[in-house]
């Protein structure tokens, strides 16, 4: 069975990865049938594959006969898109962002809860290579249990500045919710425990209207801590993950490395002693317990197979098949909108924001 798609929004990334990816991968079981673009020549290219184009969302709606509709218009029309094509009775999914905020994405969770339609989210970084490697080594306990998880994208020529609507805000523009929410995505998958706590300094550098840095720590209920921080310009990079554990750190350097790098400790021992403490004037000695560590061992982990954005649409397959649970949950995405509004309000009102 071929699924029917249509677009909502023919630009960058829906012509140049999700109509490749279901028109080149035989085993992605998706027909694309249709677009609707305000723009003619990203129309003009869509017949130029063989798509109808219609220049307005009532012909496209009324055309219909789509199993799935993909949005990835600029952020600002995710919302209204998304709520429209689920009222005309279609399954959607948004790029990411799913919207601006979590109003936004708490409305079309509603719409979809009502209309009985499929709701999720372009989140195609949960299938990165790099990410799966960190979360395979955490799964296996390489450094015992983890309390900091560092997530990093440095960029150190300048690259990815925010230019055109990514640049503006009243279009969900700003590197937090390009960047940000990829790499928050990844985190709240990867720990999966409720957040406590969110402190974040979000800032313009260069861009002038949007932020162009971020940097955001959360806190679990747990007691765990990561961080994610998203800078454009920034001359001396640090690793992509720096992940700290009871046992050792791992980290990788960049996105594209093949294997996780482990410094871990190969013994260690507790014990109690005498240590001197001082009391009205007088030395005393108290029970105290001290920790050594014997040594380490580095070592890189085995290479596993790189990550593969088509799992996202052969889990979407098996959800319209009634086979498989949808990964991409829309709950998910909802509590990691919640992350990014606490990263804004904490940082304009300078606080840290209790979920
Ligand atoms: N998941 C990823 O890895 C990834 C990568 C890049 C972009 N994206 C997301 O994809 C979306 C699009 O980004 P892009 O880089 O392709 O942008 P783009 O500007 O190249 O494409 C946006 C398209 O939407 C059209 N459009 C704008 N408003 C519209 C409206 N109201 N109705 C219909 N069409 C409209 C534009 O004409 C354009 O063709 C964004 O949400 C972005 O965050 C995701």
């Amino acid at each position: 069975m071929e699924y029917k798609v249509g677009y909502i929004g023919f630009g960058g990334m829906i012509s140049g990865y999700h109509y490749a990816a279901v028109t080149t991968d035989e085993t992605l079981p998706f027909e694309p049938t249709a677009v609707f673009d305000i723009d003619p020549e990203r129309r003009a290219d869509a017949e130029k594959r063989g798509l109808l184009a219609f220049d307005n969302p009532e012909d496209f709606f009324a055309h219909g006969g789509y199993d799935l509709v993909v949005v990835g218009t600029a952020n600002n029309y995710h919302c209204e898109m998304a709520c429209r094509a689920m009222e005309a009775g279609f399954n959607v999914m948004t790029e990411k962002p799913a919207a601006r905020n979590a109003a936004e994405v708490e409305k079309m969770i509603a719409v979809s809860e009502k209309t009985g339609r499929l709701f999720t989210v372009h989140q195609n970084r949960r299938w990165d290579g790099d990410f799966l490697m960190i979360r395979q080594a955490l799964e296996d306990g390489v450094i015992g249990k983890p309390f900091m998880i560092e997530s990093r994208i440095h960029s150190k020529n300048g690259n990815g500045d925010m230019y055109g609507w990514r640049g503006m805000e009243d279009h969900g523009g700003g590197m937090l919710l390009d960047w940000g929410v990829h790499m928050l995505d990844q985190l709240l998958f990867l720990v999966n425990e409720p957040v406590k706590t969110v402190s974040a300094v979000v800032r313009p550098l260069w861009s002038e209207e949007v932020d162009d840095y971020a940097k955001v720590l959360l806190t679990f209920e747990s007691g765990l801590a990561a961080q994610m921080e998203v800078s454009t310009y920034n001359p001396i990079p640090l690793p992509r993950w720096i992940v700290y554990g009871d046992r050792g750190a791992m980290t990788m350097q960049e996105m594209g490395d093949r294997a996780v790098h482990v410094r871990r400790m190969t013994g260690d021992s507790s014990a109690v002693e005498k240590a001197k403490a001082f009391e009205d004037f007088r030395v005393v000695l108290r029970d105290q317990s001290r920790h050594r560590i014997d040594g380490f061992e580095e070592f890189d982990t085995d290479n596993t197979p790189g990550g593969d954005w088509h799992s996202l649409y052969r889990n979407l397959a098996g959800v319209l098949a009634g086979t498989e649970e949808l990964i991409v949950k829309p709950r998910q995405v909802l509590n990691c909108m919640k992350v990014i509004d606490a990263a804004f309000r904490s940082s304009r009102e300078g606080v840290t924001v209790r979920l």
